[in-house]
């Protein structure tokens, strides 16, 4: 089949490059010529490991283009992929902006049948205003699907290539064995729906997703004060197959591209419509209290942070991405800067794109681990990046000015800390003492 993908965010470009896999010719358009152009030289605007790779592959091979030219891609096409972004508005509201007008433009340049399929996450009734602005912009017949998208930046490829499930919402039946040829070689797991479900089932994915992850940070809260263990419980509870042991790693709570904005935007979605939602009103609530744990806990290793030499690990929302937003790192390193710390920052992806978005004259850009620890007073690791994990923690232990690390991730085991020197507090976790004996959290142990 022959395709069009509007927008070449992780949604678009993924989704693009991944239907070429299975046969489809695919080429994804976007607005920005510069970024159209960088495409052509195969150079992706995202980091996604494995990419690259593929779209020279698809792109040598004839079955991927990239173009400005929206009108001529969709005449060409059978299918219209809508994956343009839906940032939140101050309301937390979606911004709906850009799929509105891409939908407009699409209905200009159709001249014949076509299905458009959503790909952007949009509030329940979208897709339905949707397929307005298409009517009032052609006499062309269409069909619309809305097909979410559940890709995990850092895995974006395997996601979309083997997902838990497809979810394809749709009003028309003719449509469902176009849809099941199109994502053939995926998975069997296609659950066919209506397109107001389709739309709400994902909202409630990473609304559930995210309450897993506040649930945790709570009960390692408690663990912390009760003297038990969060990776502990949390091994216990997620054998029980009601409950799945995944995304309840305890830490400094979500950021990213996805779980901060459909929260907030399905908070709004439930109050358009005279519902308020509490669950996850709380739910965001403890994931902003969370990041600032590691403040509290600097407070209680150094006392005042004014005039202290702060390391920080890691500045990403999560590993394997260089996507900075809404990472908890910035709040925290804004934090540190007010307080009056020198904070000394190594990350090893996303370090330009956080200096693009805040620097200051406080902040020490490193360029190793090692070089954020010498000499500080403690270091915070904020994402759990593997490179940490094969940190020769005593020998860096030696060159701090004060050994204590602030793991807000639980990256390190008891083992690979014991006999560094170091005073080591974690999330949900007993303390452990460093050399110096001086370890006001170690009270569990
Ligand atoms: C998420 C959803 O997983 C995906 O289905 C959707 O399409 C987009 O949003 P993504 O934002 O790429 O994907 O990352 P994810 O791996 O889900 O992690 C989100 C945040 O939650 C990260 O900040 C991560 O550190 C945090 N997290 C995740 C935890 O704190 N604990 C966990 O157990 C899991």
């Amino acid at each position: 089949m022959k395709l069009t993908v509007i927008g070449t965010g992780y949604v678009g470009l993924v989704s693009g490059v991944c239907f070429t896999l299975n046969g489809n010719h695919v080429v994804c358009v976007d607005k920005d010529e510069e970024k159209i152009a960088k495409l052509n030289q195969m150079e992706s605007p995202i980091y996604e490991p494995g990419i690259e790779a593929l779209i020279e592959m698809n792109l040598r091979e004839g079955r991927l283009a990239f173009s400005s030219d929206l009108g001529e891609s969709v005449r060409r096409s059978d299918i219209v992929i809508l994956a343009v972004g839906t940032p939140s508005l101050p309301s937390g509201e979606a911004n709906l902006e850009y799929i509105e007008n891409a939908a407009a433009e699409v209905g200009q340049a159709m001249d014949g049948y076509k299905i458009i399929m959503t790909k952007s996450t949009v509030p329940v009734g979208t897709n339905e205003k949707i397929r307005q602005i298409i009517a009032a912009n052609t006499p062309h017949p269409f069909d619309i699907v809305s097909a979410p998208e559940f890709l995990r930046e850092g895995s974006a490829i395997r996601d979309t290539l083997h997902p838990d499930r497809i979810i394809i919402g749709i009003d028309n039946p003719k449509v469902e064995p176009v849809m099941r040829e199109l994502h053939q070689g995926f998975t069997d797991k296609i659950v066919v729906t209506d397109i107001r479900s389709a739309e709400m089932i994902k909202y409630a994915s990473n609304a559930f997703l995210a309450t897993k992850i506040s649930f945790i940070n709570e009960i390692a809260n408690i663990c912390e004060k009760v003297g038990a263990d969060v990776t502990e419980v949390a091994e216990g509870m997620g054998l029980d197959k009601r409950i799945g042991s995944s995304f309840l790693q305890a830490g400094i709570g979500y950021g990213g591209s996805c779980f901060p904005k459909d929260t907030k935007a399905l908070i709004q979605i439930a109050g358009n419509v005279d519902y308020e939602f509490k669950l996850l009103k709380s739910v965001v609530e403890v994931n902003t209290d969370q990041r600032f744990m590691i403040l509290d806990k600097l407070h209680e290793s150094i006392g005042s942070l004014a005039g202290a030499m702060v390391g920080v690990w890691g500045l990403a929302f999560k590993p394997n991405t260089d996507d900075v937003r809404e990472s908890p790192a910035r709040e925290i390193v804004e934090a540190l800067v007010k307080e009056g710390a020198i904070v000394k920052v190594f990350d090893p992806i996303a370090a330009d794109n956080f200096r693009k978005q805040y620097d200051h004259p406080q902040i020490r850009w490193c360029t190793l681990p090692e070089e954020a620890a010498e000499g500080s007073d403690a270091v915070t690791l904020l994402t759990d990046w593997s490179v940490f994990k094969d940190i020769d923690l005593a020998k860096m232990a030696s060159t701090m000015r004060r050994p204590i690390l602030i793991d807000g991730r639980n990256l390190y085991t008891k083992a690979q800390i014991e006999g560094t020197g170091l005073e080591y507090h974690s999330v949900g976790r007993p303390s452990l003492g460093g050399l110096s004996g001086y370890s006001p959290m170690a009270t569990a142990l």
